[in-house]
């Protein structure tokens, strides 16, 4: 018996990263998964390498800034699984670096369009779904819901926005029975970071030098934390911010300067 054995899983943002890696553990521990995304043929594939290993999914595609299309595809997985027992809300966007002074409000929009305004659409719809028998929601923040790191301010406000959807939504239905945590990563090694600093050995060593535990995350240790969350083990927890982070938000008093050599870097 594993401890998510019968329970309904809703993963939104699935199609890579850090939400596939979820989907995967989640059915490990037993549960069957809804995955909701924009890209049809990624969620297909994945639905294929899930079902392949006997586990049991099935894809809605969805866009977490289009009310109409989120709430058909979550009404698609209750439709086909017939209940949520757990919502995974993990869909995001990085922020090009500006200074705050030059960011364009466009991409200010953009990043609380999907961020945060999906993050919203995404407990309405989900919180309704669970009022009758509860559940458990684990929001996708960052470090950069609690912390800040420069030149993205519209990442960085987008995310402290989710951590106050969270608590606001953990202290309004926990006499519901429903759960409502977020956890905040570091740098994981995904698509979203491997397109900037990330994109070569130097920056990756870099980053890694400023991270406690000396390297960068995996999405699976973060889907590890977002399995344990969902369980019975953290049934006592709710409106929580776990870091998974490798020890960097508590540490950051210390420095950050680029360190001189790769050497120095790995030391
Ligand atoms: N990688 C990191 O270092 C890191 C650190 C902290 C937090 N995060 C957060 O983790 C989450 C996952 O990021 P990732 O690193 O796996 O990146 P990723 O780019 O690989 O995955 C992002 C996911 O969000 C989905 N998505 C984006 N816009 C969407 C929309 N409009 N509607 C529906 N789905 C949409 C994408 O399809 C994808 O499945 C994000 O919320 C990100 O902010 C990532």
């Amino acid at each position: 018996m594993t401890s998510l054995e019968g329970r309904i899983a809703f993963v939104i943002g699935a199609s890579r990263g850090i939400g596939a890696a979820t989907a995967k553990a989640l059915v490990r521990q037993g549960a069957a998964v809804a995955l909701i995304s924009r890209d049809r043929a990624a969620l297909d594939n994945l639905v294929a390498e899930i079902c392949d290993g006997r586990g049991r999914a099935a894809a809605f595609v969805g866009d977490v800034t289009d009310e109409d299309s989120l709430r058909a595809a979550i009404d698609g997985g209750l439709a086909h699984f017939g209940a949520m027992d757990i919502a995974f809300n993990n869909s995001g966007v990085a922020s090009a670096a500006y200074r705050l002074h030059e960011t364009p409000v466009e991409e200010f929009d953009r990043l609380v369009s999907v961020n945060l305004r999906g993050m919203f659409l995404s407990l309405k719809i989900e919180l309704a779904a669970m009022l009758e028998r509860g559940g458990v929601i684990i929001n996708n923040a960052s470090i950069s819901g609690v912390s800040v790191v420069p030149n993205i301010s519209a990442y960085n406000a987008s995310k402290h926005g989710v951590v106050g959807l969270t608590k606001s939504a953990a202290v309004e239905y926990a006499r519901k029975g429903i759960r409502v945590n977020a956890i905040a990563p570091g740098a994981i090694m995904t698509d979203m970071l491997s397109t900037g600093i990330a994109s070569t050995e130097e920056g990756r060593d870099w980053i890694g030098a400023n991270v406690p535990i000396g390297r960068i995350g995996t999405a699976e240790e973060v889907a590890d934390a977002v399995a344990w969350l969902a369980s019975d083990s953290a049934r006592y927890l709710t409106g929580v911010l776990l870091p998974v982070d490798g020890g960097y938000l508590i540490s950051r008093g210390g420095s950050t300067k680029r360190p001189a050599s790769r050497e120095e870097a790995r030391s």
